[in-house]
């Protein structure tokens, strides 16, 4: 089983894209091939020591899945699955997409809940990320100052997320050696 788990929701495509691009950064001899998380299940998760989840935000703020109108079930039916499970010893590190300039008071809001209800198994949460560059009012996603996760944004800085990409890659690989 590879040591790393990639997993999204998604529903125009852009998180599994980014999952796609991911594991194409880490190569197939650390990765496993991203897998959409309404076809996972828990165990499948607690298969790999590191996990990369990746969120969009729909709704105001809220999580991917049926009540906010997507397509397919996603993270709001997979996380209250969660409960009971220990994820002590895993490290997870969060991606969100989002759209900063028609949702300003909510930015990639959904990887707060991600954030929280794996803190609360006893995951250790690595790729917090500073909110320069980006421009919004709000975000639950910011704690202590700091994005919870990767931000980003394919509407508006399509252009930047490569680089934010490789840069995030190095930081959470040296968090996690
Ligand atoms: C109905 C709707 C609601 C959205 N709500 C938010 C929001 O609250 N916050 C945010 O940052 N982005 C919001 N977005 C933007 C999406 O998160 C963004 O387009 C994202 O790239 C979609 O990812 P996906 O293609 O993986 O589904 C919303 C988009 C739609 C269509």
């Amino acid at each position: 089983m590879a040591k790393i788990g990639i997993f999204f929701g998604t529903d125009t495509g852009n998180t599994r894209r980014v999952a796609k691009d991911i594991a194409g950064l880490l190569g197939s001899g650390l990765a496993a091939k991203p897998v959409n998380i309404r076809n996972a299940d828990v165990a499948d998760l607690l298969s790999h020591d590191i996990l990369i989840l990746g969120a969009p935000t729909y709704g105001d703020g809220e999580l991917p899945g049926l009540a906010t109108g997507n397509a397919t079930e996603s993270w709001a039916e997979f996380l209250p699955k969660l409960e009971g499970h220990d994820f002590t010893g895993k490290t997870v590190a969060i991606y969100g997409l989002g759209n900063q300039k028609s949702y300003p008071d909510d930015f990639v809001s959904a990887m707060y809940y991600l954030y929280d209800a794996f803190a609360q198994c006893g995951a250790t949460l690595i790729g917090a990320c500073s909110p320069e560059g980006y421009s919004f009012k709000l975000s639950k996603a910011i704690v202590e100052g700091r994005f919870v996760g990767l931000a980003l944004d394919q509407e508006n800085q399509k252009d930047l997320t490569s680089k934010r990409l490789a840069e995030w890659l190095s930081a959470i690989q040296a968090a996690w050696v």
